[in-house]
């Protein structure tokens, strides 16, 4: 059996004051059945670690550099996410992919050295509105995870996240069936390469535009195996009950 997992993507948001809220879902969700993870963004990586402690939260970065260390101003290494108290990393999610014009070969390239750090990595991929339209999606997908996902990898420390990029943030999310399908052909493409076991046990995230109002129908979807969510992870108010939907499902 997969643990669910419910990762909030807080992207640009969130100063001191937000941390708060990382209390208040402790509270709601003091004995989870599901996986929790929020990942904030980087200065208040540390901190929020610090109030998740003693909780079932885990905290995670939004992306990490390619190199373990290096003249890189600015960047911030794996093992620099590892000791603020980062379990998790999300890489290669499509707004790195647009605005940092990260490629398959370079979130590839962060995954082995955030593995090689003993983080659990969450790789996105999607489609965007173009490609759906055209009718390329699962070429996409595939061509995508041949290229961002390294040969040697241990299931329980690999997450893909399936992220339309025109369901991102805009409130459109696909059809049930679309989800199916696109889900369906992740783990089949997993089995293909690494097996049956490696595969079944390889958790498959949903995310874009999920709310508390869509989660109950999207995680009732066959291979949906939580979410990873924007928006609607920055208040424990919107996220709890996204969380509550996932432990029912
Ligand atoms: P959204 O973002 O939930 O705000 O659509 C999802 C994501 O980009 O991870």
């Amino acid at each position: 059996m997969r643990r669910k997992l419910a990762a909030g993507n807080w992207k640009m948001h969130g100063l001191t004051d937000s941390l708060s809220q990382i209390d208040s879902l402790a509270a709601a969700h003091p004995a989870p059945r599901v996986d929790i993870l929020i990942c904030p963004p980087a200065p208040l990586i540390e901190r929020a670690f610090r109030r998740a402690s003693g909780h079932a939260i885990a905290i995670g970065g939004q992306d990490c550099q390619t190199a373990r260390s290096g003249a890189h101003t600015g960047d911030i290494s794996a093992a620099m996410l590892k000791d603020a108290g980062a379990s998790h990393v999300i890489l290669g999610h499509s707004e790195r992919r647009a605005d940092h014009g990260e490629t398959d070969e370079v979130v590839r390239a962060k995954a082995r050295t955030a593995l090689a750090e003993d983080l659990i990595v969450i790789i996105c991929l999607g489609e965007s509105r173009a490609q759906r339209e055209s009718g390329t999606t699962l070429d996409i997908i595939s061509q995508q995870m041949a290229g961002s996902i390294p040969d040697d990898i241990t299931p329980d420390r690999v997450v893909i996240a399936y992220e339309p990029v025109w369901a991102i943030g805009t409130g459109l999310t696909p059809t049930p069936g679309q989800i199916e399908e696109v889900h369906g052909h992740i783990r089949a493409h997993l089995t293909e390469r690494f097996g049956l076991q490696t595969a079944e046990a390889i958790r498959l995230l949903y995310g874009g535009s999920v709310k508390a109002a869509n989660a109950a129908e999207i995680f009732a979807i066959a291979n949906v195996d939580g979410a990873l969510v924007g928006g609607a992870s920055l208040t424990a108010e919107e996220f709890s009950p996204i969380i509550t939907a996932l432990e029912a499902s």
